[in-house]
């Protein structure tokens, strides 16, 4: 086999702990849609979709159709929600197929009605509502006429509403605001099946009562054990990180104190020293502002990155450590027996936030699966 450069293990019994774990948080008349959009947040869709049907997940949702269908390779008999835009053409791949689309305007509704209509199918659809996002989603004060339209015809079927909040960890206010936006339009519907109403993701769903209008949240980053938000520990919600990222060392050497390192001489030795280069830099997902400030662990020592991040690989400082050799494991992301750099201090680092951090690691980052159910 040829030996890994640069790796993320994923520790799938972690994940499927964290999906219980969410899962007891939530009040029984809440159900669970798992957002897998973005390859799962670079964990690997087909791999987290089976175990979450082991774990007893029945929804999903992604970004798009082709996302969808990446799921349906997994196998059938799962709704899965589309949560961006419905392009033109796409609508043809509603009727027959378990997917549901997200509706954000009359344009679409009609161009999806049309073709239910010409192949005489029922199909499912959520309506969004913005309420204050400014992204996808009828405006809240202007969704009459696509109600109206969805309950006059025989081939639509209201099956979901939902928003997405702007701020829920810093502007409470302002969320209590488009919670009362979204349940002015609910109170405008009149339907005789269960509609499944969600606004809630990570960073809010522990808020739900079941008393509450909520009854499904679409929770991503939470399942893969990071916090949205630092705080949100002191919440009970017990999860473990499922994703570990690691490289190796490629070649030691000793430079002289005031020799330069990597491009644009970003660095100079201050002291002879002993320096490591990493085989893997931006091209794997390394952030390039992680350059000169971020760290990593070889040998459960913390080893500064000195000067800018490449595209393939990385410098260290390991004038400290005993003897360094070439092939050997380093952490980016991870933990050692007294050293951790968690995901959340890697996005402090690297001035990014813990969705983008983790989507944005490459396809040459193999994934590694570990504690696979047998
Ligand atoms: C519409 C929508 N719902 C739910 C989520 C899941 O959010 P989180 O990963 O914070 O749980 C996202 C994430 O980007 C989203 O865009």
């Amino acid at each position: 086999m040829i030996p890994l450069r640069a790796w993320t293990e994923i520790d799938l019994s972690a994940y499927e702990r964290n999906l219980k774990n969410i899962k007891q948080a939530l009040p029984e008349t809440v159900s669970f849609i798992s957002v897998v959009k973005a390859d799962a947040y670079g964990h690997g869709l087909p791999q987290i979709v089976e175990r979450s049907l082991q774990s007893g997940i029945k929804t999903f949702a992604v970004a798009n159709i082709q996302e969808a269908t990446e799921i349906r390779n997994v196998g059938v008999g799962w709704p899965i929600l589309l949560l961006g835009a419905l392009m033109p053409g796409e609508e043809q791949y509603i009727p027959n197929s378990e997917f549901i689309p997200t509706i954000s305007s009359l344009e679409e509704l009609i161009r999806l009605q049309s073709v239910c209509e010409a192949k005489q199918s029922i199909v499912q659809l959520h309506l969004k509502i913005d309420t204050g996002m400014g992204r996808l989603g009828l405006w809240y004060a202007d969704t009459s006429e696509c109600i109206k339209r969805i309950q006059a015809s025989p081939n639509l079927k209201l099956s979901g509403i939902y928003t997405h909040f702007s701020d829920p960890v810093n502007d409470p206010q302002f969320t209590q605001i488009q919670r009362q936006r979204l349940e002015s339009v609910i109170a405008t519907i009149q339907s005789n099946s269960a509609i499944s109403v969600h606004a809630d993701s990570s960073a809010s769903f522990n808020a739900l009562s079941e008393s509450s209008p909520y009854n499904a949240v679409r929770i991503g980053l939470l399942q893969y054990g990071v916090l949205p938000y630092p705080k949100m520990q002191a919440l009970n919600i017990s999860v473990t990180p499922t994703l570990s990222f690691y490289t190796k060392v490629g070649l030691v050497k000793t430079l002289p104190k005031g020799s330069s390192i990597s491009y644009g001489r970003s660095y100079q030795l201050n002291r002879d020293s002993k320096i490591a280069i990493l085989t893997a830099g931006y091209g794997d997902g390394i952030p390039l502002p992680y350059s000169g400030r971020g760290s990593v662990i070889i040998q459960d020592k913390l080893c500064p990155i000195l000067g800018r991040i490449t595209m393939d690989q990385i410098i260290v400082d390991v004038t400290d450590l005993k003897s360094v050799q070439s092939g050997e494991r380093v952490i980016l992301i991870g933990r050692s027996e007294n050293c951790s750099i968690t995901l959340e201090r890697f996005c402090q680092d690297s001035d990014s936030i813990p969705w983008e951090v983790l989507c944005s690691i490459t396809k040459r980052v193999q994934r590694v699966y570990t504690n696979p159910r047998t």
